[in-house]
């Protein structure tokens, strides 16, 4: 079998499960197996594969037609341009997160700051951008212990990990310049909903917000703001339809300077706020 036939045998495969993705997914088949590019994949597309490869293209195409996540197979996932390993303790990656990203660097100018990762999962939000500012010191925070240890192999230095419930284990002193969050928002009624892809293979815990997805909003709207510096800021991921509700939550634990971005599609995606002068 050629490459260019395990591409099309690949294509055939996964068409009916994945539409438009199936090629793309594909690709991303091959060039894990050959550790390739794409560009280096179509330019060996008659080059006869070996007895390990076939065999490693049939395995992944058994676990891809049950709806597994790819990089949960491959174990590695992209994000802002660099790659991550992930396994299924922590949530994929998502490239509406980079929204969160770039709100962070046009805004916080420090060139030495500490700021706390609430929920980092993957250790994205972290590495990003303690690797951006290599004098910026993070506090990465996750209930799940698991998921600390994949965000610790993720992480260069600079990063300190601790495993709680959001911020309780923060003594309450106003040490943070920032805090950024991605945390979990989906709604019960979305939980039922979404793909099963998501909801059969990602975190339960890294999914679930609450009965209205907003329980984590109201949790770190109240209880982030001791932890912050005067006008210290909140950056939060939120779910597309979540703008005015918390908007409306950190308005009433008297946050200011409240703004919603949207992100490259067009939805309103981060929320960013300035911590109450008075707590
Ligand atoms: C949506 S994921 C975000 C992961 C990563 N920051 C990202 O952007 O891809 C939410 C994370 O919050 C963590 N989490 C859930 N409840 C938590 C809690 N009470 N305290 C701290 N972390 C929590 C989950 O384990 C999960 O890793």
């Amino acid at each position: 079998m050629t490459t260019g036939q395990a591409l099309q045998f690949l294509k055939n495969k996964l068409t009916p499960h994945l539409g438009d993705l199936a090629l793309p997914q594909s690709e991303q088949i091959l060039q894990f197996i050959l550790s390739c590019s794409r560009s280096e994949l179509y330019l060996n597309l008659s080059a006869e594969l070996d007895k390990s490869s076939i065999s490693q293209i049939s395995a992944i195409l058994e676990r891809s037609l049950t709806g597994e996540p790819l990089p949960y197979i491959t174990g590695k996932a992209f994000f802002y341009s660099r790659e991550f390993t992930v396994t299924p303790d922590v949530l994929i990656p998502r490239p509406d997160t980079e929204t969160l990203i770039e709100a962070v660097l046009a805004n916080q100018k420090q060139k030495q700051c500490i700021f706390a990762d609430i929920g980092t999962g993957s250790g994205i939000l972290s590495c990003i951008l303690t690797e951006h500012n290599t004098g910026w010191k993070a506090i990465a925070v996750d209930i799940s212990l698991s998921a600390l240890k994949v965000a610790r192999g993720n992480c260069r230095s600079g990063i300190y990990f601790i495993c709680a419930d959001l911020l309780s284990s923060f003594k309450a002193k106003p040490v943070l310049d920032f805090i950024v969050s991605n945390p979990p928002y989906i709604s019960a009624d979305e939980m039922k909903a979404i793909d099963s892809s998501v909801s059969g293979f990602e975190p339960h815990s890294a999914l679930y917000g609450g009965t209205d997805g907003l329980d984590f909003y109201r949790k770190l709207a109240l209880s982030s703001r001791t932890f912050l510096k005067s006008e210290g800021r909140i950056y939060c991921e939120i779910g597309y339809n979540q703008e005015l509700q918390v908007k409306e939550i950190f308005k009433d634990s008297g946050w200011s300077d409240i703004l919603v971005l949207k992100d490259l599609s067009g939805n309103f995606r981060v929320i960013m706020a300035t911590r109450p002068e008075k707590i």
